[in-house]
């Protein structure tokens, strides 16, 4: 009995935690809209632009989805204890997903789970900020949700830690930024 008390209110516990952790928009006051990779990429694929949908698409951040649905994932998931498929495990989508548990009414037409961790994971959730002349007013733009992490150490390690089945200690975020880092070229400034 207590056991069972015990276990599920360490359940309730790590959910809440895992719920700010997945999410980063979680901590806005406001709630914006998502409108998924794919919106972002319209303007953010040009080499002037520095083609941020180009390399985030060659990232594995793009296959976080597809990678829930192998029989390794969900090998994984059985042996943590859950009997759903892992593409369907809250307890995995959340750091696997965009948008994950946020309310249905803000995910836009064109927002796609399968999509992975999309530039929203990092960058706020896109409706309100998302039209050029928003973009262009880095101020306004923040004003209306944009997100821009500048510190690469404490912000990858919301979903890159021990609580990942799959993680390896000494994983370290500067390097790995390396790897898909997409910065706009200076010159176009
Ligand atoms: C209508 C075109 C357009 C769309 C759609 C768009 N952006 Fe932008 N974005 C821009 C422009 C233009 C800039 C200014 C870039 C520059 O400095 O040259 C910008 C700047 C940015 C910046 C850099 C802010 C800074 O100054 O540090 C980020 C981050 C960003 N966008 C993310 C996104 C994300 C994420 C989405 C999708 C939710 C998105 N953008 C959708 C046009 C767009
Ligand atoms: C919302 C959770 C989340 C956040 C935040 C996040 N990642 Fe990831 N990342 C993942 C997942 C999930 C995978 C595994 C995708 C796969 O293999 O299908 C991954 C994989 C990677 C990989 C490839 C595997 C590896 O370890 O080399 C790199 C590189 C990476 N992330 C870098 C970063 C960096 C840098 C940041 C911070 C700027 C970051 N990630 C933030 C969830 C996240
Ligand atoms: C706390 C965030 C987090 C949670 C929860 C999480 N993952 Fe991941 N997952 C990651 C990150 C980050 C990576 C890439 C680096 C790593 O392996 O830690 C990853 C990578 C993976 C990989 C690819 C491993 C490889 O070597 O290529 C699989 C498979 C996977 N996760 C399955 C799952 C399953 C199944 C669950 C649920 C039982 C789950 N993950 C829960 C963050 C998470
Ligand atoms: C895993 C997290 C992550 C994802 C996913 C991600 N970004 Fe970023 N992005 C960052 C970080 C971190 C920085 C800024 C770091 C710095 O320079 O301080 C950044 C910077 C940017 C910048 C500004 C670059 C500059 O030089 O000022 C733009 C534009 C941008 N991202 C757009 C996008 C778009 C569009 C997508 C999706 C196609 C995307 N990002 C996906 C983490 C991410």
């Amino acid at each position: 009995m207590f056991r069972k008390l015990f276990i599920s209110t360490l359940l309730l516990f790590s959910s809440l935690l895992l719920a700010a952790n997945g999410n980063v928009t979680n901590d806005d006051p406001k709630p914006h809209g998502f409108v998924g990779a794919e919106t972002c990429g319209m303007c953010h694929k040009t080499e002037k632009q520095g083609k941020q949908f180009t390399i985030w698409q060659g990232s594995k951040h793009a296959e976080a989805y597809k990678t829930l649905q192998t029989p390794e994932a969900d090998k994984i998931a059985k042996e943590k204890g859950f009997d759903t498929p892992a593409a369907k495990t809250p307890e995995c989508l959340k750091c696997h997903v965009s948008g994950y548990g946020v309310d249905a009414s803000l995910l836009g037409p064109k927002f796609k789970m399968e999509d992975g961790v999309q530039c929203e994971t990092c960058h706020g959730a896109g409706a309100d900020y998302k039209t050029l002349k928003v973009m262009k007013d880095k101020k306004l733009a923040e004003e209306n949700g944009l997100i821009v992490p500048t510190d690469v150490k404490t912000f990858c390690v919301k979903c890159h830690n021990s609580e990942s089945p799959t993680y390896k200690e000494g994983w370290d975020a500067t390097a790995s930024w390396e790897k898909i880092k997409h910065p706009v070229p200076a010159a176009t400034n």
